[in-house]
């Protein structure tokens, strides 16, 4: 892989950032996904380079204005000359190219308004790079998507990585050869993070789980979960999972009637749960589990352990954040989520590492090449024959 500091001057580039910030009505409710990647933006525009700056908002079907990029060309506005383009290809993005001075910002619209750039359409990514003479990626959190703007352009033109992108995947070399006790927290919303675990089993020492996925072991093995949200396809692969001795599961929890912010909730002890929903871990299983943690030498994080967005709830998350963040080991945190819970309680600072990428990161833990990094070194074998070597390298 070649870094953009290779790019060369006064060129146009296609950038893929990770732009895909938490919208609420038109405004950004955490713009760190464009902060982190302003360090590229940055050198590409002391190369004089015009940069055409795409990225995907959430899933949307089709053209949903609650998910346009304009927000984002605003946001960036308060740095740089940006152009936003409402379309994301075509006469009037190469117009603004055209119009615009060197080292501006051209910004297009969200990519996935387009339903060929999830299936990787190769007339939609070679559209895509019609005007640019290069392309700089930069979108770590959407690195393992096999679509049109990760894997496909980079087929057709030279293609180098993005100092975000470098960064993530030199944090996560890190974790090549961890110190021990090795220790993974895994909760979130998504139940979906069974082979995470299975991937995880293979290098740490123990797993510490919250969250939806908690109640789909807990279940699994037979415990009462009352209400709560669990993944039925996955009880199979959890009873054989937790086998491995090495899975921690919560022993009590703070149980609610309803999923409501305001909804009444009781700690009980998970034995004695009859309905209702787990919403949060409980005291027992917050005092195991940060013992757990406090040994530990290496830690990585993936979803908040409760739903920490409501008071009542987010109690679990906090001391476990702060477990974590107090440890003087290797720390990493992987997703928008735990991201935000450590920001929201003042951690992020404490942290090794605070990953702007979620599923991607999980998919690197578990072991999972990210398509969009093999596509970056096969542009390189492609397209930069005489390369010395004197770049950024970076594999997973
Ligand atoms: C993320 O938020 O993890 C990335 O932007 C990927 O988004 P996706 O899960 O909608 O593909």
């Amino acid at each position: 892989m070649r870094s953009c500091k290779e790019v060369p001057n006064n060129s146009v580039v296609f950038l893929r950032t990770g732009m895909d910030v938490p919208l609420d009505n038109g405004k950004i409710t955490d713009p760190s996904r464009i902060e982190e990647t302003r360090p590229t933006i940055d050198v590409l525009r002391t190369k004089g380079c015009k940069i055409i700056i795409a990225t995907h908002i959430g899933r949307p079907k089709g053209k949903d204005s609650s998910l346009s990029a304009k927000p984002v060309a605003d946001y960036l506005s308060q740095y740089y000359p940006v152009h936003f383009v409402p379309e994301v290809k075509g006469d009037a993005v190469h117009a603004a190219v055209q119009q615009a001075n060197k080292a501006d910002l051209i910004v297009i619209e969200n990519l996935r308004y387009d339903e060929r750039e999830e299936k990787n359409d190769a007339v939609f990514a070679q559209d895509l790079i019609r005007h640019a003479d290069v392309i700089v990626q930069d979108a770590y959190a959407n690195c393992h998507r096999e679509h049109a703007s990760m894997t496909g352009v980079t087929k057709y033109k030279p293609a180098f990585a993005g100092l975000l992108l470098e960064k993530e995947l030199h944090m996560m070399k890190s974790l090549e050869h961890p110190a021990h006790p090795y220790v993974a927290i895994i909760g979130g919303a998504k139940a979906d993070k069974l082979s995470t675990i299975r991937g995880l089993l293979k290098k740490v020492d123990t797993v510490l789980v919250g969250g939806v996925l908690a109640n789909t072991f807990l279940k699994a093995i037979g415990k009462p979960v009352g209400n709560s949200k669990t993944d039925d396809t996955g009880l199979a692969e959890a009873k054989e999972l937790y086998a491995s001795g090495k899975i921690l599961l919560p022993i009590d929890a703070v149980v609610a009637e309803k999923f409501a912010a305001d909804s009444a909730a009781q700690v009980l002890p998970i034995e004695q749960i009859q309905h209702g929903m787990i919403l949060d871990i409980g005291p027992q299983t917050q005092k195991k589990y940060i013992a757990t943690l406090e040994k530990a030498k290496t830690i990585v994080w993936g979803g908040p352990i409760g739903v920490f967005e409501w008071p009542q709830f987010a109690e679990g998350t906090k001391e476990v954040a702060m477990a974590v963040a107090l440890n003087p080991g290797f720390t990493l945190a992987a997703g928008g989520d735990s991201g935000a819970a450590l920001v929201a309680l003042g951690f992020k600072d404490n942290m090794s590492h605070v990953s702007t990428g979620g599923g991607v990161t999980l998919q690197l833990l578990e072991g999972k090449p990210l398509p969009a990094v093999v596509a970056l070194e096969e542009n390189a074998k492609q397209f930069h024959k005489e390369w010395n070597g004197t770049g950024a390298d970076f594999t997973c």
